[in-house]
């Protein structure tokens, strides 16, 4: 059973103007956010917070988040996507587009995601974290976020994209110092990058343009060569999805992988079971995802005044929907905070968002999860965290840095 938000009016908003309830900017452990927002969902599930020049909404719930995903005529992605703001380079679809705009990009991209390319690309992307994995099982120890999960989605991306690998690793590189440049607000460097990836992505799509692929196989020719309602879509705003998707899919499983790394060292006995029988491991990472999904900061705008949860929301106000804690809502998952590898309504969890702008990439973003945690347990015999842990800020939520010790399996 879920509890719909409560719409009961408060004389807090109406009468003491907009409060700092939280600050996104605090330093974290591995622990700290969820404590705070197990705290948010009881306390103040509607939270206002003033960081980031002009302040924020943040929604706790699962049942408030949910109610913005699925309420299209009230809220816009296409004023601030993102809290902190920081799109200044120019708009990217799909993320920055509502429908019907965002239709015409979404129906190119779903097409590169059905399961039977998933499946032709699988032994690709298994054979990367194999190669990644190796070298750290052999030596008995390494970070599994910075040797690991920081350069896997390089390759991956390779694969999927027709990249040379060396082309993908720098935009990995780069990506990863325009969203560290995000999370300390450093407004110059983020520009900066994102110019920086823009120039790579006309790049790409120049060499496209000099040596054709078939658009049958690849993405950014689809995109090239794609009508929406019989004209071709804009070609500043083809580069502008190509920049996006050679972005924004690199980022979430790098600060991910680490934390079912985490997770598994303080739970040897779940590592253990997923060992003996490796068809619980989609299972097993699909609960991961619910408890530690790295998106907090994916934001919409309100089109004209709401009340959410007895708070009023005024037109214009950017409102961050906070999936870390939405996945823990004990309303909607009971013993939220808990591993359960077979909870019964595990598909709700919003890892991968909701409505519309629910994350094309999931299949792939499965298939590298997946393979990764197959592969690291059927390699090993056990590992343990070995040193600090160092976490990435908002508005990514998960691990930046995770020293480990690995014992490898007898052969
Ligand atoms: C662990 C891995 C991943 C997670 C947790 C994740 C999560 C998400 C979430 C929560 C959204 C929705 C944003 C919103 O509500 O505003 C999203 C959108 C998106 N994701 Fe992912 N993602 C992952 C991997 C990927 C990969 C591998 C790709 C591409 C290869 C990708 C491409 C995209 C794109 C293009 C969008 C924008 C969709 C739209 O606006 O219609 N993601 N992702």
């Amino acid at each position: 059973m879920t509890t719909p938000p409560q719409d009961t009016g408060s004389a807090r908003d109406l009468t003491q103007g907009l409060t700092q309830d939280f600050d996104p900017r605090a330093p974290e452990t591995f622990t700290s956010a969820h404590a705070l927002y197990k705290e948010m969902r009881s306390s103040c599930p509607v939270a206002h917070s003033t960081a980031y020049d002009g302040g924020f909404w943040a929604l706790f719930r699962y049942e408030d988040v949910k109610r913005v995903l699925d309420g299209r005529a009230l809220f816009t992605t296409s004023v601030q996507n993102t809290v902190p703001r920081f799109a200044f380079t120019g708009r990217r679809p799909p993320l920055h587009f509502d429908p019907p705009e965002h239709t015409a990009y979404r129906r190119v991209i779903n097409r590169f995601f059905t399961r039977d390319r998933m499946a032709a690309l699988e032994p690709r992307v298994r054979e990367s974290a194999v190669q990644l994995l190796q070298p750290l099982i052999e030596a008995g120890e390494g970070d599994v976020s910075i040797d690991y999960a920081q350069k896997f989605p390089a390759h991956v991306f390779a694969a999927f994209f027709n990249l040379p690998t060396e082309l993908a690793e720098l935009i990995k590189e780069i990506s990863a110092a325009y969203v560290a440049a995000i999370q300390i607000v450093d407004t110059d460097n983020v520009v900066r990058l994102s110019r920086r990836l823009y120039q790579i992505a006309q790049a790409v799509i120049d060499e496209r343009r000099a040596h054709p692929l078939d658009p049958g196989h690849d993405l950014t020719s689809a995109l090239m060569e794609a009508e929406y309602e019989g004209e071709p879509l804009p070609p500043d705003m083809v580069l502008g999805c190509v920049r996006q998707l050679l972005v924004t899919g690199m980022v979430a499983p790098s600060v991910f992988i680490g934390n079912m790394f985490v997770h598994l060292s303080g739970d040897p006995a779940l590592a253990d079971l997923l060992r003996a029988d490796a068809s619980r491991v989609p299972a097993a990472v699909e609960e991961f995802l619910r408890l530690y999904g790295p998106y907090r900061g994916m934001a919409r705008t309100a089109r004209e005044d709401v009340t959410i949860g007895g708070r009023l929301i005024r037109a214009g106000e950017p409102i961050a929907l906070v999936y870390t804690s939405a996945n823990r809502d004990e309303r909607v998952f009971p013993d939220g905070e808990t591993f359960r590898l077979d909870r019964p309504n595990l598909a709700r969890h919003l890892a991968f968002g909701g409505g519309v702008h629910t994350c094309p990439g999931a299949p792939l973003a499965r298939i590298m999860l997946v393979t990764t945690l197959a592969e690291a347990l059927a390699r090993t015999s056990a590992f343990e965290v070995s040193g600090e842990i160092t976490m990435a800020r908002w508005a990514e939520w998960g691990t930046n840095s995770v020293p480990m010790r690995f014992t490898a399996a007898a052969r």
